[in-house]
This record gives C-alpha cells, sequence and structure tokens, in this order.
C-alpha cells in the first residue's frame, strides 16, 4: 500500500484530500503545525510539527518511506500578505525549500498552488499559458515555489504536480469537516456567518470594479471536487510530471451573486454594506479546466454555486 505524508492535513483542502486519500486506500501521514485554527485530526496518523523542521521531516520519511508527498500546509490569507510578506516569504517559500529538500528520496510530490500566481488576467477564463504575474506577495510566494519544482524535478527526476486552485469553497456534504480558519478571511464563511448573526454585517470589499455589478468575480470551486483532483493526479504522476494545472468551476460569481444566491439556500438575508476595495484583489479570475479535463479527467461534480453554499452552511451551523 502507498504512504503519503499530507503537509497541512488539518486544513481546510488538505483534510478533505486526507479523507479522499484514506477511502482511495492510500496510508496516510498528517504534518501540521494546527497554526491555522484546524483541530488535530481524527482516525489517522498526525504528527504536530513544522515543515521546515529539516530533522522532523527526515526522520518521517526514513520511517515511512512514503511514495508521494500532498503538500498542503501554508499560509493563505492575500490581505495579509499585502501587510506581512515576510512572513509568507518564510512560510511558503523558505520552508517548503526545507520540505522539498528533507523528501528529495520521494518520488512524488503535489503542490498546493493558487489563481494567484497570474495576478491581473490579461484574459478570461485563464488557461495555464496566460501569464504569471501575482499582484501580491502570497501569489509570488505560490510562483516560487512552482518554479524550484520545475528546476528540482528536471535535475533530480521528481515527479511533480502544482494545483492552481482558484477559490476553494463548500465543505464535505457529511458536514463533518469544514472551513474552519482562524481568523476566518475568505467570503462564502463570513456571508454564513453574517446571516446567522454570528459576526456583524458582511463589508464587500469595494463595488466599483469594471464588473457588470461592479463587484469582483471569483470561480468557486468544491473543496471535495478539489480533493478528487489529487488523487487523480498522483494517478497521472506514476507515469511523468504533469506541471501546473488549473482547478476551477470555469464559471465566475461575483460576490452580490454569491450574496444573492447564499440568501436563497439559506432562506435569510445577508446583512452586508459597501466598504472600500481590498489591496492585491484582481477584480475577475474564472477558470479553464480544460488542462485538468485532459490531463487528470478532472470532472466538477459538486462546484455549483447552491452546492458549494449548501454543504458550506451545513458544516458550519449546527
Ligand atoms: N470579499 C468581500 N468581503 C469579505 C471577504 C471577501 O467582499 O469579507 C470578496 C473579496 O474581495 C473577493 C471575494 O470576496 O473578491 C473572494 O474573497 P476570498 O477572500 O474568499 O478569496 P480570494 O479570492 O481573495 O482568495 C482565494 C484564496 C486564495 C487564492 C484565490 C484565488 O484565499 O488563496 O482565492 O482565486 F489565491
Amino acid at each position: 500500500m502507498s504512504t503519503i505524508l499530507v503537509t497541512g492535513g488539518a486544513g481546510f483542502v488538505g483534510s478533505h484530500f486526507a479523507r479522499a486519500a484514506r477511502e482511495a486506500g492510500l496510508e496516510v501521514v498528517i504534518l501540521d503545525d494546527l497554526s491555522g485554527g484546524a483541530e488535530p485530526p481524527a482516525n489517522t496518523r498526525f504528527v504536530r510539527g513544522d515543515i521546515g523542521d529539516a530533522e522532523l521531516v527526515a526522520r518521517l520519511v526514513r520511517e515511512y518511506r512514503f511514495d508521494a508527498v500532498a503538500h498542503f500546509a501554508g499560509k493563505i490569507a492575500v490581505g495579509e500578505s499585502v501587510e506581512k510578506p515576510d512572513l509568507y516569504f518564510d512560510h511558503n517559500v523558505t520552508r517548503t525549500l526545507t520540505l522539498l529538500a528533507a523528501t528529495r528520496d520521494v518520488p512524488k510530490i503535489l503542490f498546493s498552488s493558487s489563481a494567484a500566481v497570474y495576478g491581473i488576467p490579461t484574459s478570461t477564463p485563464i488557461d495555464e499559458t496566460a501569464p504569471l504575474r501575482p499582484v501580491n506577495p502570497y501569489g509570488q510566494t505560490k510562483l516560487e515555489v512552482e518554479r524550484a519544482l520545475e528546476r528540482m524535478g528536471a535535475a533530480d527526476g521528481r515527479k511533480w504536480c502544482a494545483l492552481r486552485y482558484f477559490n476553494a469553497a463548500g465543505a464535505h456534504p457529511d458536514g463533518s469537516l469544514g472551513e474552519h480558519h482562524h481568523p476566518e478571511t475568505h467570503l462564502i464563511p463570513l456571508v454564513i456567518d453574517a446571516a446567522h448573526g454570528r459576526r456583524g454585517p458582511l463589508t464587500i470589499f469595494g463595488d466599483d470594479y469594471p464588473t457588470p455589478d461592479g463587484t469582483c468575480i471569483r470561480d468557486y470551486v468544491h473543496v471535495c471536487d478539489l480533493a478528487d483532483a489529487h488523487l487523480a493526479a498522483l494517478t497521472a504522476l506514476e507515469q511523468a510530471s504533469v506541471g501546473a494545472i488549473n482547478l476551477g468551476s470555469a464559471s465566475g460569481f461575483s460576490v452580490r451573486e454569491v450574496l444573492d444566491e447564499a440568501a436563497n439556500v439559506m432562506g435569510r438575508p445577508v446583512p452586508h454594506i459597501v466598504g472600500g476595495r481590498r489591496e492585491g484583489d484582481p477584480p475577475v479570475l474564472v477558470a479553464s479546466n480544460a488542462r485538468a479535463r485532459a490531463a487528470l479527467g478532472f470532472q466538477p461534480l459538486r462546484s455549483d454555486l447552491p452546492s458549494i453554499i449548501a454543504d458550506a452552511v451545513h458544516a458550519r451551523i449546527r
């Protein structure tokens, strides 16, 4: 049986992948420092620790002889990355390079990259050949690691795939796994909380963008579809490196459309106000997922907005 190291496996996307991997019959070892607010994962081997701890990672590699590393751990808030770029370069680049060196003998690596590598796209939908010009430190850290993987893969033959997520959202439909960032910065959980009076009204970050209703357009992709795509990528890596691949639904919704759909699904209004723009936010990010479909057989099964919101509500409101 293959054993895989899942860094950040207690986090949002990582925990859904770890569950899917176990269900697919893989042995999973999670390495997570729980710094993003995640709970220790249940029913799986879990090591609390830092991806930048070379000795710890080397010990795990010797002990488990991993077939693959799925590297989800990282800092994820675009706004915070603009304020604290040093923190983002430290966690997302420096510590990742340590992890890559310490796992040099592991033959396959999956990396959580991001649509943020594209910056402000010149055309939409975005395919993988689009210019890579991140407009915030977060996106730049993801791009740096992609480039390191490309060079290292060419030098030592390790097979790699960088999965460029658009807006990961939703939750496992059974409600047992969800999105629990501390602090939470993502739109859909904040919308749910605002509608249930768990915090004040949602602030829409700008309604003067060059989009039909003036609010930013994003491509929301269900976290379970992301998890399945990672499993498909692991299989594809048996043959050869896959390189960088977009994971998105290929449809875009504005912030206002998300609020309206959420109000529909929840049967209650979403109190909101309009504020200024958040620095580092591109107006429109929508994926072409043609490469994911062709190379991974990617089929977004739950990435329609009503399913994403319904699953997110089910996991969040108990
Ligand atoms: N937004 C608001 N109010 C809020 C929170 C968000 O208006 O309180 C808006 C944002 O301005 C943006 C949209 O809702 O237009 C989505 O924002 P999120 O913070 O949920 O997600 P981002 O688009 O900023 O970023 C997410 C991931 C990144 C990834 C990016 C790629 O967090 O890791 O998607 O599309 F890079």
